[in-house]
């Protein structure tokens, strides 16, 4: 099965995706199950290679990786040549994963501390977008999904203090500023704001009890899974919402309504 735009079938760009147990993959195996040509770009040489083994024995669609350091604009643009290079369909969707977090309290935050999380989340998420926009807007399809966090909102948790707010909640400026400019070009930028995710992010920031605690705080009584979280990515990419720009979505299980 392939999944059709207007424009054809098309491929779905997730960075952050190597982790196994992450968000990235699970958006990237998401993207696969609807018929999208999925691209695995990565800082994690190994993660990379397994993650693209397994999308490409689990599903009938091209798949391509490339290792990427999202704060470099020299690796980042390779990427581009890399996936145009291996004959995958035009990219119609970018999914800005990637993302570190730190539990660090503000008082410490060393200058490096501070350039190494917005370089990542928020100076990655520009990098990438305006990387791949202009095929976008040539090939007149494009989905732009950006990763931000409750945190964002409602200041950190345990394992995302302020660095890490900061820069979601630019991720949040920079969506919806990116929104207005591509609108005229029928290209969609929208964030994604999850509460807590079972992933591995915050290893050795929390303990057992820590989880429960976090888990009992939330209306619906769970964290979200990684695949609550893809399943929010991959809609926003398709045709059907495209009528939907600007938007901070929030996916929490009602731990923040706003
Ligand atoms: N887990 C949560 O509770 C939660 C909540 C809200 C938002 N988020 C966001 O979701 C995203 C994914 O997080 P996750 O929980 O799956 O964590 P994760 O640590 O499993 O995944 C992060 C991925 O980003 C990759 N990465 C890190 N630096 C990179 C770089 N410079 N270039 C390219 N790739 C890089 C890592 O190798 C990893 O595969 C992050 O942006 C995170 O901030 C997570």
């Amino acid at each position: 099965m392939s999944y059709q735009t207007g424009v054809g079938q098309l491929t779905a760009v997730v960075t952050g995706a190597a982790s196994p147990r992450g968000i990235g993959y699970a958006t990237a195996e998401k993207y696969a199950r609807e018929g999208w040509a999925v691209a695995i770009l990565d800082i994690n040489a190994e993660g990379v290679e397994d993650a693209v083994a397994k999308l490409q024995a689990d599903y009938d669609v091209p798949v391509v990786g490339a290792v990427v350091n999202v704060t470099d604009r020299d690796s980042v643009l390779a990427s581009v040549d890399v996936i145009a290079e291996s004959g995958l369909p035009p990219v119609g969707a970018l999914a800005n994963v990637a993302g570190i977090a730190s539990p660090v309290p503000f008082l410490e935050v060393d200058l490096d501390l501070w350039h190494k999380v917005i370089d990542v989340n928020l100076t990655g998420t520009f990098l990438m977008s305006q990387a791949y926009l202009p095929q976008m807007i040539s090939n007149g399809y494009g989905r732009i999904v950006n990763m931000s966090s409750v945190s964002a909102q409602q200041g950190g948790g345990v394992f995302s203090k302020t660095p890490y707010s900061a820069a979601k909640a630019g991720i949040l400026g920079l969506t919806r500023s990116l929104a207005r400019e591509m609108a005229e070009h029928g290209i969609t930028v929208n964030a994604v704001s999850p509460g807590v995710v079972d992933t591995d992010i915050r290893a050795g920031a929390t303990d057992e009890e820590n989880e429960a605690r976090l888990a009992a705080a939330v209306p619906l009584r769970r964290q979200a899974t990684p695949q609550d979280i893809a399943a929010l990515f991959v809609w926003l990419s398709s045709e059907d919402a495209g009528y939907i720009t600007g938007g901070t979505h929030n996916i929490n299980g009602g731990a923040y309504i706003a």
